[in-house]
């Protein structure tokens, strides 16, 4: 988009502006760049020839509420490898029809999940109840590139990150969609659900492998919970609603809009995928929170899930008082016998980690191998990645690469080799930033040999501030 402000106006109208999460690592940037001919350290693998596109919270003006770290405006940081060696750099802000109102404006006027403010009739037609962000994820399905925000619709953006707008599959969507999408490897559909904070409270949908919004069902789940990930197998589609329950009457009068309520019980639904929302079975567990789960599988006639597991939601939105310090993730695995209606569940690892990511061939599939963030600190004063941990689940066993002192990084993708076969076949690729130096770099790890550390390491032309999820996208896909 073309700014109407300099990047120097935006960047003075955050002086002063002393919120936690949009300082240090999550500091914003102001403006869109392009850069070619990158520096690069290492060598570069011929079958990485694609771009990878990366999404997070990068608000284009201050916030006129309390801030939190799911509601800046989307920005998509692109890093396109030509498999000869070759690497540019592109950022762009999602222009969300919420920003092109504020710029009218001058100034931000949409709240946000601590303080959401009913807006303005202008600002009602103009963007919506509350900003659509897309800042969450960026997925490519049947050549369309969708950058993704669970409260609302996909927003469509092209290959160059320019933001064409919201779509909504034809009409066919029916509410919101999450940032979460699972592919089936086998028919290349997309399996995507959402929820509301009001009914219906969760659909479950079907994207064919043409890009078409072939089935819907409503969820019967009876309550408005935020649901950010779910995960599905060949056969099932399996959520876990938790009690991270919505509180629609508070969101409407700005009160906090979600509610950690662990005393409102937990359950896992398991829903055939040739079924409708109807038939799913729901067992009752232990309350917990998971934002993101590795992967399923069918085994036997059980459902084995893996996932990130807290006790507790490890943030807060409004009033709460911030999570306490021992709310962290740790990967766990439930297993789930559909029939007798029986869940038991036990923790893999004892390293605090997210961002789970999979080879995504074997998407509902058995999976030997699965990584996670490496946390160098999650405390009362903010979360810390350092870089990855590569698990072999098969064998037990786990590599670690932390990527420097100074340096802290998010999720690290999967991104296959074109020549390879076997699950590990590819490279580990995330974005780190260095904070001592103010830097940011692209860096590959063989999925192979992690050990060995970077194989190459690309040298951004700019600070990327800390992001949520990305893909790699291959060219020849
Ligand atoms: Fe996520």
């Amino acid at each position: 988009m073309s700014t109407t402000e300099s990047p120097a106006a935006l960047a003075a109208a955050f002086d002063g502006v002393e919120v936690p999460y949009l300082l240090g690592q999550y500091e914003p940037v102001h403006d869109e760049r392009d850069a070619v001919g990158l520096e690069v350290t290492g060598e570069l693998p011929a079958g990485l020839r694609g771009t990878y596109l990366r999404n997070g919270p990068n608000p284009y003006f201050p916030p006129p509420g309390r801030y939190h770290v799911f509601d800046g405006d989307g920005m998509l940081h692109g890093v396109t490898l030509d498999g000869e060696g070759g690497a540019s750099y592109r950022n762009r802000w999602i222009d969300s029809r919420g920003l092109r109102y504020e710029r009218t404006l001058g100034h931000a006027v949409y709240g946000g999940l601590n303080e959401f403010a009913m807006p303005t009739p202008e600002a009602l037609e103009a963007g919506g109840l509350y900003k659509n962000t897309a800042n969450t994820n960026v997925i490519r399905h049947a050549g369309r590139l969708l950058a993704l925000m669970e409260g609302a619709h996909p927003t469509e953006i092209t290959a160059e990150l320019a933001t064409v707008g919201e779509y909504d599959f034809g009409g066919a969507l029916h509410g919101a969609m999450t940032a979460h999408p699972r592919r089936d490897p086998a028919t290349g559909e997309l399996l995507i659900f959402g929820y509301s904070p009001f009914p219906p409270y969760l659909r479950y949908h079907v994207v064919d492998a043409s890009g078409a919004l072939v089935r819907s069902t409503e969820v019967p789940i009876g309550r408005a919970v935020m649901m950010h990930d779910f995960v599905t197998t060949p056969d099932h589609a399996v959520f876990f609603d938790l009690p991270a329950i919505f509180d629609g009457e508070a969101l409407m009068s700005g009160g906090t809009p979600i509610r950690w309520q662990p005393e409102e019980g937990a359950r896992i639904g398991v829903m055939p995928r040739d079924g409708e929302g109807a038939d799913t079975v729901w067992i009752d567990v232990d309350p917990c929170y998971v934002f993101h789960f590795l992967n399923a599988h069918e085994a036997g006639g059980r459902i084995i899930v893996t996932g990130c597991r807290s006790e507790a939601m490890p943030t807060a939105f409004g009033d709460d008082p911030l999570p306490d310090a021992h709310v962290r993730p740790y990967l766990w695995r439930w297993e789930i016998d559909p029939v007798a209606g029986t869940v038991t569940d036990r923790q893999l690892d004892d390293r605090t980690g997210d961002f789970p990511r999979i080879n995504d061939d074997v998407n509902g599939l058995p999976n030997r191998y699965g990584a996670h963030a490496h946390t160098r600190r999650w405390d009362q004063d903010g979360v810390e990645f350092d870089g990855v941990i590569w698990f072999d689940l098969e064998r037990g066993t786990s590599v670690e690469h932390v990527h420097g002192p100074t340096s802290v990084c998010g999720e690290t993708v999967f991104a296959p080799d074109p020549d390879g076969s076997a699950e590990d076949d590819g490279w580990l690729v995330s974005i780190v930033t260095d904070l001592a130096e103010g830097t940011s770099d692209f860096v590959v790890l063989d999925a192979r040999d992690v050990a060995a550390g970077p194989v190459a390491t690309v040298h951004l032309p700019r600070r990327v501030p800390f992001g949520f999820h990305g893909n790699w996208m291959p060219d020849d896909d």
